[in-house]
């Protein structure tokens, strides 16, 4: 069966730029199917290999039109159900297509809290747990009591408790291509004021430090130690404003690279690369990625002698 053929009456297909789809506005065009019903899920993703795709935010794509399709939740799987609840504590549970910052927002309403320091984070909570989203402060996993996912090459949809899982920065600990439906959040009571206050002022600092209002993915690398973040490591380097086309490492926080307008994947490939290269000649430092990339070859972020200095030649390793 293809998964055209595995495609039901809870799945939506629709042909979409994924520019549109993603925040840092690159990214060809791809069948997107929405799916309402988890349960179509293990049937999905038995019929073919997919693009788990959910708020877009921390996500690089190639320019060229997408050879696999993309699966998301549609916001119907975005609910939100109380289990437990007493006078201190109480558990959650959110659909993956809930939205990070809308959720943190409820919570923090109610008095409920334990993601506070979250806020700012641009994510699903699909997204959020694949990535062990998090900020200085807090990661998501500090408050999952359970995850459901469907595993690669799995046949049904599983629940995990915390105590099962290893997360580690930037990571849920499970293998890559599992796909996350929903979870389960153990919160706190907590004095609304405190906590509407606490996410405030995240957002404010994030706001100052981040290039915010530009198109962009958020953090490119991970920090290489919790003592040198890339950002920093970037600025020291002397990179900030370098640009290849339209994209250009942003001036106000050295690990974000922004999309100025038409920028294309190549091109943030060659910053990428540039950045990579003085990283590793000058200090003796691998930066990891933190971005994940769809269909763009990993050759294009390897850096060569090449990547040095910076020309338009260097956005060329387009094979596509
Ligand atoms: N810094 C510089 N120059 C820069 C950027 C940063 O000197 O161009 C310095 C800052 O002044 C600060 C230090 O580096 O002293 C750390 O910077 P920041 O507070 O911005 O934190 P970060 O380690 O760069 C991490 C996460 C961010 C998250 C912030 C705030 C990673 C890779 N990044 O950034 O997450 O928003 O903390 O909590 O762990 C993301 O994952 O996409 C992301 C943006």
């Amino acid at each position: 069966m293809t998964w055209r053929q595995a495609l039901g009456e809870h799945c939506e297909l629709a042909r979409i730029p994924l520019a549109k789809l993603t925040t840092m506005a690159i990214g060809g065009e791809a069948d997107v199917v929405t799916v309402t019903e988890a349960s179509d899920l293990p049937r999905l993703l038995a019929a073919g290999e997919w693009h788990f795709l959910g708020k877009g935010a921390n996500l690089l794509v190639h320019d060229a039109p997408l050879e696999q399709p993309v699966l998301r939740l549609h916001r119907r799987l975005s609910q939100r159900q109380w289990l437990q609840q007493d006078d201190r504590q109480g558990i959650l549970r959110v659909g993956g297509a809930h939205d990070l910052a809308r959720l943190i927002g409820i919570c923090a309403r109610d008095g409920w809290g334990g993601l506070e320091g979250l806020a700012g984070v641009p994510a699903s909570i699909g997204g959020a747990l694949c990535m062990n989203a998090g900020t200085a402060s807090a990661w998501i996993f500090d408050c999952v009591e359970r995850v459901q996912v469907l595993l690669p090459n799995d046949s049904q949809l599983r629940w995990f408790s915390r105590a099962e899982l290893n997360p580690v920065y930037r990571d849920s600990g499970l293998p890559r291509g599992t796909f996350f439906i929903n979870c389960e959040l153990r919160l706190h009571k907590d004095d609304p004021r405190r906590l509407l206050h606490t996410a405030s002022t995240l957002k404010r600092a994030k706001a100052a430090s981040q290039p915010l209002a530009a198109a962009s993915a958020g953090c490119i690398f991970k920090n290489p130690r919790p003592d040198l973040p890339a950002g920093k490591l970037i600025d020291e380097l002397g990179l900030k404003g370098c640009r290849v086309g339209g994209a250009q490492i942003s001036q106000q926080h050295g690990n974000f690279i922004i999309n100025t307008g038409g920028a294309q994947a190549r091109e943030v490939a060659a910053l990428i690369r540039h950045i990579r290269y003085h990283a590793q000649q000058q200090r003796g430092i691998d930066l990891s990625l933190e971005v994940q990339r769809w269909e763009i070859p990993e050759s294009w972020f390897i850096a060569t002698a090449e990547d040095g200095h910076l020309s338009e030649q260097g956005a060329s390793h387009d094979q596509r």
